[in-house]
């Protein structure tokens, strides 16, 4: 039980790893979540806190997860019963791969969405909200369109980590890339564009906060898909003389170069169109909906962009189901497919009331009765709550106690070994006790404070 199966699957290449871990955290938080971020909170300020928290946190904790999975070559309770025998930490795997399903099962529910605006006609004389009211209350959309998706996500993890995610990170992230960048040229040239730039462009430290520096780095956070047990999943196909500290560099600059690249596409557009910038993930759907149903080739350059943002949503669908997938490869007798098959089920039966939540079924549209209007803003449904307690507090719990057992209980030390490779020459003299500082230290301490600022802010 505690040796790793002989044939347990291997990334074939380093850059086979940096394109499936690449596609798991370039995902709806970077094409939608991150510009508005960067909007709301002064542009460039917010951008180079947002890279300062990613450098100096994100990153070094990153490392941390690869070297855990790929030591115990296991699902996160695996990873850890591979350190620790059997013991009260592996709750904590537990909880990994249950926040990874749990994400999974609402992220789908908004991923159907984006597949259904691929073939909509977005110049049509209805107003974009409401045309989006009707279409996410509409079950019969709706709910093929995550069941479809949900079952793509399967059919992929069934194939296994070479000849389906792997294979599919490689037809599907160069895609991505080339979509960006003709839907980026489009935005950035059409008239009027100048202004959107400027204001995402232009940093203005007057509206450094607190809370903006919570927000830089939850985004951080989230967008580097940490705290799910993801990329311990992911490390543990990694071969053993594989570089964590350039493999995972790798990925880092990948996902932050492509939401760089997402405030230059969004923007502009929105600026030019004469609309404001806005938050929300339903957002995505109304604003640049109407964006794009204005502008010269609109039609063309909207089914481009919803194709990009379900692509994107694909290849971060595909490790969510992993993480639960490998769970059950490693610890029962189950093979990949029944797993695959049998964790989409549980997804989908999950997330049915996130996606009847939109309006089809009021009785989850509206759950200010239990939760109040405070936390989630007005009229919070099932999808709200859901994204919040997984999406936010879990996934943030996940990985402060997953660095406190990399720190303390396995050890950083420990920990750095597998971290450098063999040979011991990845991280310098000064750069491995940075690394003990970050994991043992830094890292737990800061997400905690951020937990707690986060939550007095929300409920005070
Ligand atoms: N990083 C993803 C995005 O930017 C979202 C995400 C968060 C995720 N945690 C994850 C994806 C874990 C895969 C696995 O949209």
């Amino acid at each position: 039980m505690a040796f790793p199966s002989p044939e347990r699957e291997q990334w074939s290449s380093r850059l086979g790893f940096v394109l499936a871990a690449a596609g798991s955290a370039v995902g709806l938080g970077n094409i939608w979540r991150f510009p508005f971020k960067a909007g709301d909170n002064g542009g460039g300020a917010f951008v180079l806190i947002y890279l300062a928290c990613l450098l100096l946190l994100c990153v070094p904790y990153l490392f941390a997860e690869l070297a855990l999975g790929r030591n115990g070559k296991r699902n996160p309770v695996g990873a850890i019963r591979a350190v620790r025998g059997r013991s009260p930490w592996s709750l904590v795997g537990g909880l990994c791969v249950a926040t990874g399903l749990a994400i999974l099962s609402y992220y789908a529910v908004v991923a159907g969405w984006a597949v259904g605006y691929v073939f909509r006609d977005l110049a049509t004389a209805e107003a974009s909200d409401v045309a989006f009211a009707r279409f996410t209350a509409d079950p019969l959309w709706v709910v093929p369109l995550f069941g479809g998706f949900l079952f793509a996500t399967v059919g992929v993890v069934a194939r296994g980590v070479r000849q389906g995610i792997e294979r599919w990170a490689k037809i599907l992230m160069p895609m991505l890339f080339v979509l960006l960048c003709l839907v980026t040229f489009r935005a950035v040239t059409l008239p009027g564009a100048g202004a959107g730039l400027a204001f995402y462009l232009t940093p203005d430290f007057s509206e450094v906060s607190g809370l903006m520096v919570v927000e830089a780095l939850g985004q951080a956070f989230f967008s580097l898909s940490l705290g799910v047990g993801t990329m311990v999943t992911y490390g543990s196909y990694l071969p053993d003389d594989e570089n964590l500290v350039v493999a995972g560099g790798y990925v880092a600059v990948f996902d932050t170069l492509i939401a760089l690249m997402a405030g230059l596409m969004i923007f502009p557009a929105v600026f030019a169109m004469g609309q404001d910038p806005a938050e929300g993930p339903s957002l995505v759907f109304v604003v640049l909906a109407d964006v794009f149903g204005a502008m010269p080739l609109g039609s063309f350059v909207g089914t481009l962009f919803f194709l990009l943002l379900a692509i994107a949503a694909f290849t971060s669908s595909i490790p969510l189901l992993e993480v639960f997938v490998s769970y059950l490869v490693d610890e029962t007798t189950w093979s990949r497919r029944t797993a695959a098959l049998s964790a989409g089920g549980v997804a989908f039966v999950l997330g049915l009331p996130s996606a009847l939540s939109q309006g089809a079924v009021p009785a989850l549209s509206d759950l200010s009765w239990l939760v109040g209007n405070q936390i989630l803003g007005p009229s919070p449904g099932v999808l709200d709550l859901v994204d919040f307690l997984w999406g936010s507090v879990a996934l943030v719990l996940g990985a402060v106690l997953l660095s406190v057992f990399v720190g303390w209980v396995w050890g950083a030390d420990e920990a750095l070994e597998e971290v450098r490779p063999g040979n011991g020459h990845a991280m310098g003299r000064w750069a491995g006790p940075l690394w003990r500082a970050a994991i043992r230290y830094a890292f737990p301490v800061t997400i905690l404070a951020v937990l707690v600022v986060d939550l007095l802010y929300d409920v005070l």
